[in-house]
């Protein structure tokens, strides 16, 4: 089985497909699944997938895994590596599709003994945060009583997993904001109001967010990425405009920071006789890990004979949170070594790590299914 999973994480990492483009990665998988015996729910969605194993009676999981690549240019050198210019799996997502693929082929060797159903989540999209709102949105996860997800970390490695529970990735939320003056000859000030000073302030104010209203035993991230305004020296613009981005690890924190932000935008442009409009974009909400879950699953990994570390919560997002409104579960990092950082046009994962994050996520579904099903 190791050879098989090496060979089509191999095959996945050489035909890379952008977001809500991977209908090669979606017909290879699907002819693995089928060829396997495996059956496949109707999503009505172009890329990606759902297959379920097990009987028609008792619980429901789901294990998750995404499958699509990056605008990134590959410098990895390896034998492998991307065929298609310019992209690239260089967040592992073909690791994680093949991991998965993995755990369903035990799952199905086990069938007869699993009391209940899993569905597995070939799910596009998850870079552009949109693949599992649709995954959602098809109503067949509307039965699932536990989710699981893995995603690849270089930081261990392979047979390691990081397991944390409670918040582990942030919300990840944009902003947007548009200051207008009266423009001017920049020689004759007094003639207009100039929108910049009330961006700059608007930007170190910004600054006090986190450090003067955020609680320091919780963590968030208030960073403006891009501002502009005018496009020659003697000219006051008539506007100026900002973006950027606010990372929150719970609910109120989040809040919290969309209300102070709108509050200097408006308040701050007002006191330099500017106005403002101000826009606020929610996108995926944090990953919040259920303590118990965690706690199995670290049982389950050490049964496997894997290391188990507690891991940092990390500051980047992940649509793995959508699947969370429907009920509990829990997102583990998988070693995967390489050392390079996850987007990297360097990044890899070693393949060693596939058999043992396969093995555990099959582990981990038929322990759950167990449990729910009182058996
Ligand atoms: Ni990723």
């Amino acid at each position: 089985m190791e050879e098989r999973l090496i060979e089509t994480f191999r095959w996945l990492h050489r035909h890379p497909e952008l977001a809500l483009a991977e209908h090669k990665t979606t017909a290879y998988i699907r002819s693995i699944l089928v060829e396997s015996g495996i059956r496949l729910l109707d999503t009505g969605l172009e890329t990606g997938l759902i297959a379920e194993i097990g009987a028609d009676e008792g619980p429901v999981v789901a294990l998750r895994a995404d499958i699509d690549a990056l605008p990134v240019c590959e410098q990895t050198g390896l034998d492998y590596a991307s065929e298609n210019p310019g992209v690239m799996h260089a967040c592992g997502h073909d690791f994680h599709a093949t991991a998965m693929l993995g755990a369903a082929l035990l799952l199905k060797a086990r069938e007869g003994e699993i009391p209940g159903r899993v569905k597995v989540i070939f799910q596009p999209a998850e870079e552009v945060n949109r693949g599992a709102g649709m995954m959602v949105a098809t109503g067949l996860l509307d039965d699932v009583k536990l989710f699981l997800a893995g995603h690849t970390y270089p930081w261990y490695g392979a047979g390691t997993l990081g397991v944390r529970p409670g918040p582990v990735m942030a919300s990840a939320d944009r902003f947007f904001a548009r200051i207008t003056g009266v423009g001017c000859h920049a020689g004759h000030p007094e003639l207009g109001v100039d929108p910049i000073p009330a961006l700059a302030a608007i930007v170190t104010a910004a600054q006090t967010v986190v450090s003067r209203r955020v609680n320091p035993f919780d963590s968030a991230v208030v960073s403006v990425t891009r501002v502009a305004a005018g496009n020659t020296w003697n000219v006051t613009p008539q506007t100026a405009e900002l973006e950027g981005t606010v990372r929150a690890m719970t609910a109120k924190t989040r809040d919290d920071i969309q209300r102070r932000l709108e509050a200097i935008v408006s308040d701050t442009a007002r006191a330099f006789g500017c106005e403002a409009a101000f826009e606020y974009e929610r996108q995926p909400d944090p990953v919040i890990n259920d303590a118990e879950i965690c706690l199995r699953a670290a049982e389950v990994a050490r049964e496997l004979g894997m290391t188990v570390r507690e891991c940092q919560p990390s500051m980047g997002s992940e649509d793995f949170s959508a699947y969370l409104k429907i009920a509990p579960g829990a997102f583990f990092r998988v070693g995967t070594g390489g050392g390079w950082d996850n987007h990297h046009p360097r990044f890899t994962a070693d393949p060693a790590a596939l058999m043992p994050a396969a093995r555990f996520f099959a582990a981990m579904a038929e322990r759950e299914l167990k449990r729910l099903a009182g058996t």
